[in-house]
């Protein structure tokens, strides 16, 4: 049996493919559910616009710091593990989750796959740079998106096999049920929610200017991660402003909602990639990128975290003709297929 380990909202996207190809190669897996992301729109929604079965395991850590939610889960896991005695387990991308569930497993002697191995942002002051450098460090089999994170796995002295990207794989089997956009064109799309932008009211004050400025010249959606929301409910909520504070998105909404927007500014590494694939110009709030493809084609553009910096560079990128380069450096969307296959090989 594989365990699947996941507990924050990308992951989810993630693990449906790969538990579909899995299911195609017969291989038998359980889910476990750390319980990082609890609310509805967070979990259950995505669980369901995905078609994910309920997890086997739901272990309800909840929020915390980066220790305590870490400890908690660590704990708990060892105890799923050393009852469910999986042959493999698998964790995906860079979350507390990830971490936890790439440690607990290689301390009682598990194999390890890490889904989205060889990512880099370079920026240690990153909970997730850590959590990925740490799960890449741990994992046995290394499932890289591209060629660029098998290049960084290599300087660290780790093989990695290139799959693809998963998220392509669940774009492409999920946007024929995209829902109609729930906002009615032009706008743009505005997400944040990373530690470094909502930790530090500077830079969350300078942005929600920006999204305050675009707003008065083009509608601007913001679908809310509860992070941002509990730490400034105060000027989100105020009644005078003109940005369209929305609850977090389910994965069908906001598939239609990037596909229907001039411009997406986001600090999610998910969001700059899944704006790429549906090639909206993208902003990215973030001195940093572990998407470096997105930019090098002429798609992403990384601004800081500065009012006048993000207003001007959302004016010219709906300005500017988009570019005219499209090329597909995440792989053609049997990224989990080629992971099934090499499991069913490497496993006894
Ligand atoms: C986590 C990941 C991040 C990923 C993001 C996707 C880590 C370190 N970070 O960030 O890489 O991009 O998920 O969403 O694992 N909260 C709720 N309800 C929820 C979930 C969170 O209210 O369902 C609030 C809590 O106040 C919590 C805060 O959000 O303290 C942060 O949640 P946490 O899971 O620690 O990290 P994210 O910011 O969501």
């Amino acid at each position: 049996m594989i365990l699947h380990v996941v507990g924050a909202r990308p992951q989810f996207i993630k693990l449906a493919p790969v538990l579909n190809a899995f299911r195609a190669q017969g291989l038998v897996s359980q889910v476990l559910h750390t319980g990082q992301h609890y609310d509805f729109e967070m979990s259950e929604l995505l669980f369901r616009n995905l078609n994910l079965p309920e997890p086997e395991y739901n272990l309800g850590i909840g929020s915390g710091s980066h220790a305590q939610q870490t400890g908690r889960m660590l704990g708990a896991i060892e105890e799923v593990l050393n009852r469910a005695a999986p042959a493999l387990l698998l964790v995906y991308g860079d979350t507390n989750s990830t971490l936890a569930g790439a440690l607990a497993a290689s301390k009682l002697g598990i194999p390890v796959g890490h889904v989205e191995a060889g990512l880099r942002s370079f920026d240690r002051r990153m909970p997730e740079e850590i959590n990925r450098i740490v799960a890449d460090h741990l994992a046995t089999y290394h499932f890289c998106p591209t060629v660029k994170a098998v290049e960084l796995l290599k300087a660290e002295g780790i093989e990695g096999l290139l799959t693809g990207d998963v998220m392509v794989d669940a774009l492409q089997t999920f946007s024929q049920f995209a829902s109609t956009c729930p906002c009615p064109a032009p706008f743009v799309l505005a997400t944040i929610h990373r530690a470094e932008n909502t930790d530090d009211p500077g830079r969350f004050h300078a942005i929600w200017e920006a999204f305050k400025a675009i707003a008065r010249e083009i509608p601007v959606y913001f679908p809310i991660h509860p992070r941002t929301r509990s730490r400034y409910r105060a000027i989100i909520e105020e009644a005078s402003h003109p940005v369209t504070v929305a609850p977090p998105a389910g994965y069908l909404d906001m598939l239609a909602l990037i596909k229907g927007a001039e411009a997406v500014i986001t600090d999610s590494g998910g969001v700059q990639k899944e704006a790429f694939l549906l090639r909206t110009p993208c902003l990215t709030v973030r001195g940093t990128t572990e998407w470096p493809e997105t930019v090098e084609a002429g798609w992403n553009r990384l601004v800081e975290a500065d009012s006048q910096a993000i207003y001007s560079a959302c004016r010219d990128t709906r300005t500017q003709a988009r570019p005219a380069s499209s090329p597909q450096p995440f792989g053609d969307g049997a990224a989990a297929e080629r992971i099934a296959r090499f499991i069913k090989d490497v496993l006894p």
